[in-house]
């Protein structure tokens, strides 16, 4: 007898979007599914964002996005109000992705539920839970609950082996963030879009100018650490008067005060603070760029594959793959640190050559398509058997 699976996908951020969109659209495209989008919209804006360009509407929106909102309070909002949806929708499969508070909370609500869950994107660590904080605890939690572990590399199966995970579970898909990724390089070369908050036309009229593309909103730099990152970019604005320093700004407001109080003069006309950009024409800015400062996780994964150098604000990775291939390096938050390796890359073409080479660690864009496949077996097995 053939029937739908009821699928449902937790989503909240806007990373959780781009790496779900894939999944989506390929579960959308097979009729054995009933794939069911629920947004917990942790983020409202920057997630909208995203669902706008992939054109994807939710069948649920739990609208939990709080202005500067506390980790305790959104993950009990999402625990509670998951709870009221699973209890009445049923589903067969819960796919989460990565490491948010709308990660955990859908797996634990899931577990309450004896719903299985899958999670996209396994197996990343640092083995210190504070560092990111509290993504490395939530990816933690979320493997010791999940029954199918969609990891990206062999580097993410092993930890996930190191920890006990049952390997007839664990499955090396790449990473989603490609697939997306080429959704995205598609369409700006068929549509190359304008960016939003730039001046119109402007980075057209910076044809053969460089220019350094920036994002920051890790929760343990918060204070200290993002006043020292602003204080390197007006630094380094300063010293490559002809360099452009872009930096749409996330936000959350812990971050928007700092940059805006250090950054908001705009260096020598050199520093472009705008709002987060949508995912096609940050993809366009991240290909026009020069070289990335960021601590975001999935610009490591993107940037390889784009060629572009990143210097990652962090004192940890869970990506170590970029840093193997040579394309990523950490830099922490040192002020010292920051201008000097972002200057070498300006000033030094060898080290900029070194590190901007291609490569592909996390995927070859059809990972979405094997999640979509080993779902469906395992599902046809877990309700069939027997
Ligand atoms: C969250 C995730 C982090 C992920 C990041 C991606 C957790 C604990 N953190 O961090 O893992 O890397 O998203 O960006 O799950 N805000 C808005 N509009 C938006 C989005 C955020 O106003 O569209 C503001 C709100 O004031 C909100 C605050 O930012 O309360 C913080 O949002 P939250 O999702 O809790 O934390 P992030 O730092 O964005
Ligand atoms: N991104 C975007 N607009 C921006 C900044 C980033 O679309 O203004 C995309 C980026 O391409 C990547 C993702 O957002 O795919 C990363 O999200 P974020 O840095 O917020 O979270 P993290 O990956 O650190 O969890």
């Amino acid at each position: 007898m053939k029937r739908n699976f009821k699928v449902f996908l937790v989503l909240g951020t806007r990373p959780e979007a781009i790496k779900l969109a894939p999944v989506i659209l390929e579960l959308r495209k097979r009729c054995e599914f009933d794939c069911r989008v629920c947004v917990t919209a942790q983020h409202r804006e920057m997630l909208d964002q995203v669902l706008q360009v992939f054109d994807i509407v939710p069948d649920l929106d739990l609208n939990l996005m709080r202005p500067d909102q506390t980790l305790s309070g959104l993950t009990s909002r999402a625990i509670e109000t998951l709870d009221g949806v699973f209890a009445v929708e049923k589903p067969d499969l819960v796919l989460v992705q990565g490491d948010t508070a709308t990660c955990f909370s859908a797996a634990l609500t899931s577990f309450y539920h004896h719903i299985a869950v899958g999670h996209v994107e396994a197996g990343l660590r640092t083995g210190n839970l504070y560092s990111p904080w509290p993504e490395e605890a939530n990816r933690v939690l979320t493997s010791r609950l999940a029954t199918l572990h969609f990891a990206p590399t062999e580097v993410n199966s092993q930890n996930l082996l190191r920890e006990g995970i049952e390997p007839a579970k664990i499955f090396v898909t790449g990473n989603t963030v490609i697939d997306a990724l080429f959704i995205a390089l598609e369409k700006i070369k068929s549509s190359p879009p304008d960016i939003p908050g730039l001046p119109a036309g402007i980075t057209a009229s910076w044809n053969g100018v460089r220019m350094v593309l920036i994002t920051g909103h890790r929760r343990e730099n918060f204070g200290q650490g993002f006043e020292s990152i602003c204080q390197s970019i007006a630094e380094l604005a300063n010293r490559f008067a002809d360099v452009q320093f872009v930096y749409p700004v996330h936000l959350n407001p812990n971050v928007r005060e700092p940059v805006m109080k250090i950054l908001g003069s705009g260096g020598k006309g050199n520093i472009h603070l705008i709002d987060p950009l949508p995912y096609f024409p940050f993809i366009a800015m991240m290909h026009r760029s020069t070289l990335i400062l960021t601590d975001s996780g999935g610009i490591q994964e993107e940037a390889p594959s784009l060629g572009k150098p990143v210097l990652v604000m962090r004192d940890t990775t869970e990506r170590p793959e970029a840093v193997s291939a040579g394309t990523a390096r950490l830099v922490g938050t040192d002020f010292r640190r920051i201008v000097m390796e972002t200057s070498r890359l300006l000033t030094d073409k060898d080290s900029y050559d070194c590190m901007a080479g291609k490569t592909n660690p996390y995927g070859d864009g059809q990972t979405a398509n094997r999640i979509v496949r080993i779902c469906g077996e395992f599902l046809q097995t877990e309700k069939y058997s027997g």
